[in-house]
């Protein structure tokens, strides 16, 4: 089975104690990972862990909790970073009116800073909506950048249309095996499978059995399972497809 993780945060502290033994075989189950910058100091952990593994690539940008901290000159370090050859995305960016760990002001100028960076660059985007739909989408559409994720998608199958038609992926995680999630499940049986791509956003959101524990690519299994279940079609060509899925938007 060819599977394709295409968000995850493996320099994140929680693993620091084993993440070299994680990492050095989990390429026997898993064919690709793109690791996902948060802020400036997780994108260059992230373009690190790039070199160090054949199989993972690096996405670069400052997540909307950490806009706060940012100066003017951060977007030519983040231009200067994206010129590496294993970054092949911006993100992950966006809006988080859920948490407000930044000014929404900042957020969203931040937000427009780093999709017109993608655009100057020819680069997907990855991008984190949380309680933030209209505005993530109306950026998003001025922005002109027509290529990319919708991570952990988490609207209605109506958004997802309108991102589909924009010309965007949508990101589908553990998410989908948690008991409530009905509006996710109805997504998942309203788009086609063309517009998908798999996630854990380790180690964050781990799926079904495994709720609450640390999450890695290992448990996409449970999600290629899920959707395979909602689509009525084999696990292989699940994983097959959101595997050329990805590989197709991040241009690899
Ligand atoms: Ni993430």
């Amino acid at each position: 089975m060819k599977i394709f993780e295409s968000h995850v945060h493996y320099d994140d502290e929680r693993f620091d104690k084993d993440r070299d033994e994680l990492l050095e075989k989990l390429n026997e189950e898993i064919d690709v990972v793109v690791n996902i910058g948060a802020d400036i100091e997780s994108s260059k952990r992230s373009i690190l862990l790039s070199k160090m593994y054949d199989y993972i690539y690096a996405a670069i940008g400052v997540h909307p909790h950490d806009v706060k901290n940012l100066k003017d000159e951060d977007l030519l370090k983040l231009e200067e970073m994206a010129k590496e050859k294993k970054v092949i995305a911006i993100g992950e960016i966006g809006l988080d009116y859920y948490y407000d760990n930044s000014p929404r002001e900042l957020q969203k100028d931040w937000f427009k800073k780093q999709l017109a960076l993608a655009k100057k660059l020819k680069m997907p985007v990855s991008i984190h909506s949380r309680d933030a739909s209209k505005d993530t989408f109306d950026i998003i559409k001025a922005s002109g950048v027509r290529e990319g994720v919708i991570h952990c998608f988490s609207e209605g199958k109506e958004m997802a249309k309108e991102y589909v038609k924009l010309g965007y992926y949508l990101g589908i995680g553990g998410v989908l095996t948690y008991k409530n999630a009905r509006k996710l499940v109805e997504v998942v049986e309203e788009i086609d499978i063309e517009h998908l791509v798999i996630e854990t956003d380790g180690p964050y959101l781990s799926p079904e059995p495994n709720r609450g524990k640390r999450n890695d690519s290992r448990n996409l299994k449970y999600v290629i399972a899920k959707i395979a279940e909602i689509k009525e079609m084999e696990e292989e060509e699940v994983a097959e497809i959101t595997y050329n899925n990805a590989k197709k938007m991040y241009r690899i």
